[in-house]
């Protein structure tokens, strides 16, 4: 692998692990009764305790340090004294920004016991990444990613968030390309190895349609129904691909 590849890799396996890490401790105290503001603190000391910057704080105004996106809240939910109740599903979204580098990773948590229906899309939407993930390599076409989730989620019955997307990362939190959760197979840019992006598909029980609410950012299923997401940075190498969110 070239230089600048293995740099670009180290430093956001570094970012990542410190994502990865933050994620890992809400796992340890996420129960009913949490606010979703506790959550977004037990993220910056994390972060900070990891001499890193949380990277969504202030980031075009956002006034956090995660996101907290509960049940039809599809992403980017704010923190706040919200109490988190038995049955919620909660997607916090992490990224870590270290020495000029970024990991960008989410989650879903369970609250107490849920339904069956958020079981189940809760499964379906970490397979769909996770298939996408495991084609990922050199040479494939972005569309065989949005293709290989969409199928899958449609398989079951679900629908596939068409107004957000993954997206290249590295010194930049956001960069091309965009990477659609849908889409034709072989269709769209090729990938190549040493490429940095994000795969987060987000995934509705009902329709995909989705709006923002007034706040400018909490974006909502339309229809009200549930939405779960997860999200893994990965860079591309001849082969295959290096997930770089993940604790090892
Ligand atoms: N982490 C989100 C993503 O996956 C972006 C959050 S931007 C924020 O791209 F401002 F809402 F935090
Ligand atoms: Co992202
Ligand atoms: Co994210």
């Amino acid at each position: 692998m070239a230089k600048d590849f293995k740099e670009a890799f180290e430093n956001t396996r570094s970012a990542g692990i410190i994502a990865a890490g933050a994620l890992n401790e809400i796992n340890k105290i996420i129960k009913p009764g949490i606010s979703t503001g506790e959550i977004d603190k037990i993220c910056y000391e994390y972060i900070n305790d990891h001499k890193a910057y949380s990277a969504p704080l202030f980031y075009r105004g956002f006034p956090k340090s995660c996101c907290t996106s509960v049940n039809h809240v599809v992403c980017h939910g704010i923190p706040s004294n919200k109490i988190l109740k038995d049955g919620d599903i909660v997607n916090v979204d992490v990224t870590a920004f270290k020495n000029g580098w970024h990991g960008d990773t989410s989650r879903m948590f369970k609250v107490g016991k849920i339904s069956i229906k958020a079981e189940r899309l809760i499964n379906t939407t970490f397979e769909a990444m996770m298939k996408a993930i495991n084609i990922v390599k050199d040479g494939i076409h972005l569309g065989d990613i949005g293709s290989t989730i969409q199928q899958h989620v449609e398989s079951q019955g679900f629908s596939v968030v068409q107004d957000f997307c993954g997206h290249g990362t590295g010194e930049k939190f956001h960069k091309e390309p965009n990477v659609l959760h849908y889409g034709e197979k072989g269709t769209g840019e090729k990938i190549k190895s040493g490429m940095i992006f994000t795969i987060e598909p987000m995934i509705n029980l009902g329709n995909y349609e989705t709006k923002t609410l007034k706040d400018g950012w909490t974006a909502v299923t339309k229809d009200k129904s549930l939405s779960a997401q997860f999200e893994h940075t990965i860079g591309v190498t001849k082969d295959g691909c290096e997930v770089f969110t993940e604790l090892s």
